[in-house]
């Protein structure tokens, strides 16, 4: 038996959906422990493009059950629709399991996320409108009769426990933000239809992850977000409302941290970021335009460009410590093709002062320099290799420095979205 976890070590869209999917395989279990359809995690195999939001990134393999654990946020009506598009594609989705603590998303969240997005002026976080904030600050305020998926299984249960939550909500609406307030039948009725796919699905999720666990299983779990999108340890408040680090699974699962034997942590071999916030090495110049371009990175579930930028390995040097890293996946190593010489962010300096971690202290953060080192391109192509010695040399020494710089092996190298393009080294203990 091995648990692993997979956690973005950068600000989310790291690949994490492609590396779920090669590990899946020698998973029983696939469980996303955080996070709601903000997440898309894409996963290619041939012709086939699945975009997946909600529903763990293994649901392809059908003889592995995927769980969205009790630390998630479900909109039942994305997660009835994500059904529906894959088994339209020929999956049966009777691998998939919805734990019955995870709170709901209804669309009084969604209307919250937007005002409080419009009140934030320009200091707004650029969220990605699915209402995760407002549904996560539900459940920390600990409201009276909160809505979780357990009550998604009794419509009388649900009419009263949305009634008591609009009523708070509309009063916030009408005298905080002055936008429009909801009737209960607007939040109601367009969920009904979605109600069915949870009848069978819905689990005790913390008891289906021991019994696998009892059983000698290996459990995955699947990280949405990046480590610097968390909400203690990202560059707050420009983060989400959720734990996306490796600690998260343990809480947002219920498993003991000893429970988890291995951390694969996924990171780009450049760096990108979606929305407002700090980006010390953000490249907004013909450099950061050809990564944008060759790396397609347009977000996954909003389709906005993702800001670029070079490689920073002091936000993997702490990355990789808060998960406590195992192995690097790095993935998009081929999107470097094109590139003469790269700049690494080897260090900051802040002050004066030479800095090898990301300070806490966002004000110091704000005043961060970028120290760079500037390593050579290989401008050959990646996409057809299948081994480590099918890379050119100077990208293998790319790769071996982001090892050195973040004193952490690298388990496995991605050279395109095809799940066949991958290369899998000894690190990779799965
Ligand atoms: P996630 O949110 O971490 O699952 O990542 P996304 O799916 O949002 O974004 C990663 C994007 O990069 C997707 O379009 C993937 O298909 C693609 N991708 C993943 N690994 C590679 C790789 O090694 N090379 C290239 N070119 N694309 C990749
Ligand atoms: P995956 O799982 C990249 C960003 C948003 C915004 C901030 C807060 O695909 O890596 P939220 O809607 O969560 O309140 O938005 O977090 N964000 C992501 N950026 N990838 C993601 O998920 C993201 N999920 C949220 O752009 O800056
Ligand atoms: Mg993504």
């Amino acid at each position: 038996m091995s648990n692993a976890v997979v956690v973005g070590l950068q600000w989310g869209d790291e690949g994490k959906g492609k590396v779920t999917d090669i590990l899946a395989p020698k998973s029983d279990i696939v469980v996303r422990y955080q996070g709601g359809n903000n997440a898309g995690h894409t996963v290619v195999s041939g012709d086939i493009t699945l975009k997946l939001h909600l529903i763990p990134s293994g649901i392809m393999h059908e003889n592995v059950t995927c769980l969205m654990g009790d630390g998630t946020v479900i909109d039942p009506i994305v997660l009835a629709g994500e059904v529906e598009n894959l088994q339209s594609n020929g999956w049966s989705c009777e691998n998939l399991r919805v734990s019955g603590n995870a709170h709901v998303i209804l669309p009084y969240h969604i209307r919250m996320d937007e005002a409080q997005e419009q009140a934030r002026g320009a200091a707004k976080i650029g969220t990605t409108m699915r209402g995760i904030g407002p549904a996560y600050c539900d459940k920390a305020q600990r409201m009276p009769e909160p809505v979780r998926v357990w009550d998604l299984l009794n419509r009388d249960r649900l009419a009263q426990r949305v009634k008591t939550q609009l009523a708070e909500k509309n009063a916030m609406f009408e005298h905080v933000y002055g936008v429009e307030t909801m009737t209960l039948e607007e939040v109601i009725d367009p969920i009904l239809p979605a109600l069915a796919e949870f009848k069978d699905r819905v689990v005790d999720g913390r008891a289906l992850v021991y019994d696998y666990m009892d059983r000698g299983c290996n459990v995955l779990f699947e990280g949405a977000q990046g480590t610097f999108l968390d909400l203690d340890h990202g560059t707050f408040p420009y983060v989400t409302s959720s734990h996306p680090i490796a600690g998260g699974a343990c809480v947002g699962i219920g498993v003991g941290p000893k429970d988890i034997h291995q951390v694969v942590g996924v990171a780009k071999a450049y760096t990108t970021r979606v929305g407002a916030g700090i980006f010390i090495t953000e490249q907004d110049n013909e450099a950061g335009d050809t990564i944008r371009e060759r790396g397609r990175e347009y977000g996954t579930t909003t389709g906005r460009p993702r800001r670029c930028g070079w490689l920073d390995a002091v936000v993997l040097r702490t990355s990789t410590r808060i998960n406590g890293v195992t192995a690097i996946a790095l993935t998009l190593v081929d999107v470097l093709d094109a590139f003469e010489t790269l700049p690494v962010c080897v260090a900051y300096e802040v002050d004066g002062k030479r800095l090898e971690h990301v300070p806490s202290d966002q004000d110091a953060l704000a005043r961060a320099k970028p120290i760079y080192e500037e390593l050579p391109g290989w401008k050959a192509s990646t996409a057809e290799a299948t081994c480590w010695d099918d890379l050119p040399e100077n990208a293998k020494s790319y790769i071996n420095a982001i090892s050195d710089l973040t004193n952490t092996p690298i388990g496995l190298v991605g050279v395109g979205p095809d799940r066949a393009q991958t290369i899998c080294l000894p690190a990779l203990d799965w």
